[in-house]
């Protein structure tokens, strides 16, 4: 049974049939799996793993998307945006403690007044940095002109989910209209390609209604677009919106969990140089989940560098770890977690993406 198994690891070209048998591997064949990514890891993209500071910089969202916690409906949330000084005390501290990166996180607006927001505070990090701080941004989507224009300033990273590659669950688990089409998503993500950045995306996994054959599918989608980085987690039902309902059709967490990880190695080895990121989603079920998909192909880490006092109204799921931690403790926190994985952290490096550099050659 294992040696068909081998026989798909060693394939060049994985089609869906192989994923499928990959994300379903069970026993010794997990372990095979884990032990090919873990290797492709070390060879393409090496030891080392790359911090981005992360900062939410607003939980304010014109969207409502079913399944995330700090939608334009849920009327419970209290909301917030951080001050330009609160902003630029992150980097700084990002900054001075060699970071490297920082990712600037929100809910979605899409108004002038945002767009000039957002390219003021581009300015002012590349500034208190001497333009050494790499800066990813994952605002959702924009129009062309203000990707332009934020890239022009000094972004040159972007992140934005597909959240699911298939259409007919996209639809399941997003309002239907305008604001939440499916095509203006792949619009924006294809735009961003054009304009330069180095564009990632990511799914949700374990999503009610989902098929590993949709997540085979996802990571296909992901080959075709030739992604980047990614940044891709367990999907986490949250109380206050409408998917909670289906809570019941959900796999168990641990499952969840398993399959996120598998997610992770199938895709270290479809895309060998590529920057994956070890998402926060994944403490919120296992404790040392982090560790676990650094070992088994993830290079990027986000800590939270967000001010303590208003990390509680970031949650985008329920039992999000680090709400009640300050930037230093997320620091010394994953240090030692990072040691204990036998990772070394790259220090003031920005640890960018490896295939889009190779794309360029
Ligand atoms: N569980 C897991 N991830 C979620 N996100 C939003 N809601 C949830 C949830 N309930 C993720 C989405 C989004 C990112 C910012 O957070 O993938 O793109
Ligand atoms: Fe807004 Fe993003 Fe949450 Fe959708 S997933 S409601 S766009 S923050
Ligand atoms: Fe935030 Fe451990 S990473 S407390």
């Amino acid at each position: 049974m294992s040696s068909l198994f081998n026989k798909i690891l060693e394939k060049e070209n994985l089609n869906k049939e192989d994923l499928i048998c990959l994300l379903n591997a069970k026993d010794n064949d997990r372990k095979l799996l884990f032990e090919k990514s873990a290797e492709i890891k070390q060879k393409y993209v090496g030891n080392k793993v790359y911090f981005r500071g992360l900062i939410e910089y607003s939980n304010i969202c014109y969207k409502n998307c079913l399944y995330c916690g700090i939608r334009a409906g849920n009327k419970d949330l209290i909301h917030y945006t951080l001050s330009d000084e609160e902003v630029i005390n992150a980097a700084k501290f990002a900054f001075e403690n060699n970071y490297g990166s920082v990712v600037l996180q929100s809910g979605e607006i899409e108004s002038s007044a945002f767009t000039e927001k957002i390219d003021k505070l581009i300015w002012e990090i590349k500034k208190l940095s001497d333009s050494k701080l790499g800066l990813t941004l994952s605002l959702g989507e924009q129009s062309e002109e203000t990707y332009k224009q934020w890239f022009k300033s000094g972004a040159h990273r972007y992140l934005l989910r597909i959240e699911t590659s298939n259409q007919e669950l996209y639809s399941k688990i997003h309002p239907h209209n305008s604001k939440h089409s499916f095509e203006k998503r792949l619009v924006a993500l294809n735009t961003l390609k054009r304009l330069g950045f180095q564009a990632g995306t990511g799914v949700m996994i374990g999503l009610p209604f989902q098929t590993i054959e949709n997540l085979a599918e996802d990571l296909l989608f992901m080959k075709e677009f030739d992604i980047d980085m990614c940044g891709m987690g367990p999907y986490i039902e949250h109380k206050q919106t409408p998917l909670y309902e289906f809570r019941d059709k959900l796999l168990p967490l641990n499952e969840r969990f398993d399959l996120s990880l598998k997610m992770i190695a199938v895709l270290r080895i479809v895309m060998k140089d590529i920057n994956i990121a070890s998402t926060t989603a994944l403490q919120a079920i296992d404790p040392i989940g982090r560790e676990k998909a650094i070992k088994i192909g993830a290079n990027i880490i986000m800590p939270n560098i967000t001010p303590g006092n208003n990390r509680d109204n970031y949650l985008l799921y329920e039992n999000k770890p680090c709400t009640d931690e300050e930037v230093e403790d997320c620091k010394t926190c994953l240090e030692a977690r990072l040691h204990f994985a036998g990772a070394e952290i790259g220090y003031g490096e920005w640890g960018d993406s490896k295939h889009f550099a190779n794309k360029k050659d």
